[in-house]
């Protein structure tokens, strides 16, 4: 028995090791250039802030700074918590930076607006620095009240006659925007905290709402959906940030993805694992042949539309919790892993070709805030499309699906040519490692 099992572990590492070698020739280097460090510690240490970057000019990629009472504001500090993971994850790329004293620098900016704030129910996103304290120091009493404060924030705007949290003030006409998927998790860490489970059953009837009312058919989604307070049925559908009321907002859809794998990593509920895939299933067969996630699926072709790179690197980051999903049910599904991994990584392979921007201050360019309300605010850099850029990078470590890149390899100005391997290569990897999976398979099978 402990020898079969021995045999069982090693052959697992041995496949893993080849899933490695597969995949990782797709992992775009520029994840984990040392520029990411270097335009992240020039913004961070600029002592005149207290101001946060949201997204840049069009022309020179330079932030644009707004006050810390708006949705956006967490962003820069976890990137500053994500780069803190990185220095873990692979040490051997650390300048020495002390990036942890800079995202808790970063994160004091939110403080005053715990429970008073403009945020709406975004007040999941600005949590997202003080759950990344409590990761490092689950004592933190600073981190502690602010996600509860922001739980409680967002419970407050729960109507139990529409069964939702209210997305946007006024509290007249009750609308609900998909991305108020994204802000539940909230609820779910500071039920942990507390013992509370009004905040988990808030979390549920929102998202079994916004299965009904939100998601079509076909997995797409509608962008709002406004419902009568007093009855709680729906009064309208429409968009306020996608191109058409009946299009699907490429943005949305990836907030819809991350949503529902957030919510089955929290419930183990079939349902949220099903809406999930099914959003990402729409993902990836609505996904133009070049590969670029668009701002809007259904955005007409001419004039060229722009792109939304933080779509894309929203929805990679999703796929791979999704993947991670797939891996935790038991048996495992690794098919379904490997085919949103393998997804993830050739959404971030895209979005670095476009989109990698070594001269401008953000890391990326070609992000769409919103080209539907005037000014229209396309092709710039973004805060949390950077943000989940360097997150995706994280998770794809810490899921061994590559590996942290020598220092060497990642010098220079990352415009060196990429170390990509051929289709053909792949290909023959992929059957090497398919024939080998049989024959291992049929090997253990008779241990
Ligand atoms: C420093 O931050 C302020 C906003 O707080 C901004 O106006 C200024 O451009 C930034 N300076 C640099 C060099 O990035
Ligand atoms: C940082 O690491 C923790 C585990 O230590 C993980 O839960 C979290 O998702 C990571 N965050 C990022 C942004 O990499
Ligand atoms: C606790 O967390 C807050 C905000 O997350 C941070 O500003 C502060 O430095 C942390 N305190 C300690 C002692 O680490
Ligand atoms: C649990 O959370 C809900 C929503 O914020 C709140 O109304 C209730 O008072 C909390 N219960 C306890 C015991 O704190
Ligand atoms: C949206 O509805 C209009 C008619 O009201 C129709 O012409 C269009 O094809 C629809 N678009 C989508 C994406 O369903
Ligand atoms: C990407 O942005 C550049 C300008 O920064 C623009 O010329 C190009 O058309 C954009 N491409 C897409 C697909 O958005
Ligand atoms: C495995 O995952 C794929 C993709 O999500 C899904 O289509 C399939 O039904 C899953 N299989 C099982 C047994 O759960
Ligand atoms: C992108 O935004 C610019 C500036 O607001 C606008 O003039 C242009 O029409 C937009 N592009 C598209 C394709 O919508």
């Amino acid at each position: 028995m402990a020898s079969c099992r021995t045999r069982t572990i090693a052959l697992i590492s041995y496949c893993q090791l080849l899933l490695i070698l597969v995949i990782a020739a797709d992992v775009p280097v520029e994840l984990y250039s040392p520029i990411i460090g270097q335009k992240l510690l020039k913004i961070a240490s600029n002592e005149t802030a207290g101001q946060y970057p949201e997204y840049t000019d069009r022309e020179n990629g330079a932030w644009q700074y707004f006050d810390p009472n708006v949705w956006t504001v967490g962003f820069f500090p976890s990137t500053l918590y994500a780069l803190n993971n990185r220095s873990k994850l692979c040490p051997s790329l650390s300048d020495g930076t002390d990036w942890l004293s800079l995202g808790r620098q970063w994160s004091t900016g939110e403080i005053p607006y715990e429970t008073t704030n403009e945020l709406v129910h975004d007040v999941g996103f600005a949590s997202f620095p003080f759950q990344d304290e409590l990761l490092v120091n689950s004592a933190n009493q600073t981190a502690l009240t602010a996600v509860n404060d922001f739980a409680t924030d967002l419970a407050n705007r729960y109507n139990p006659i529409v069964g939702c949290t209210r997305s946007w003030d006024p509290a007249e006409p009750f609308e609900v925007i998909i991305d108020n998927m994204m802000n539940l998790e909230v609820l779910f860490v500071s039920a942990g905290l507390t013992g509370n489970d009004t905040l988990r059953q808030i979390a549920i009837s929102h998202a079994d709402h916004t299965i009904a009312n939100h998601v079509r058919p076909d997995g797409s989604s509608f962008h709002v959906v406004e419902y009568d307070s007093s009855t709680g049925s729906v009064v309208r559908r429409w968009t306020a940030q996608g191109y058409a009321d009946n299009s699907t907002w490429s943005r949305g859809q990836a907030w819809g993805i991350y949503g529902f794998a957030i919510m089955f990593a929290n419930t183990g509920t079939q349902r949220y694992l099903d809406t999930s895939r099914s959003m990402a299933t729409y993902f990836k067969n609505n996904l133009p042949s070049d590969g670029i996630v668009p701002w809007d699926f259904d955005a007409p072709l001419t004039p060229p539309r722009p792109a939304d790179t933080s779509a894309a690197t929203i929805a990679a980051t999703a796929l791979l919790l999704l993947s991670r999903m797939e891996q935790s049910l038991s048996p495992p599904n690794t098919t379904g892993s490997q085919i949103w991994s393998d997804f993830a990584i050739q959404l971030l392979d895209k979005v670095t070709t476009l989109a990698w921007k070594p001269s401008w201050q953000s890391l990326l360019s070609n992000g769409t805030v919103d080209n539907h309300n005037q000014p229209l605010n396309n092709l710039t850099g973004i805060v949390y499309g950077d943000y989940y850029y360097v997150k995706a990078g994280n998770d794809l470590l810490s899921m061994g699906l590559t590996q942290c890149p020598s220092k060497s390899s990642t010098t220079g100005s990352g415009s060196s040519p990429r170390p990509s391997s051929s289709g053909a290569a792949t290909d023959v990897s992929r059957l090497l490692f398919l024939v080998m999976g049989v024959v291992l398979a049929v090997t253990s099978g008779n241990l």
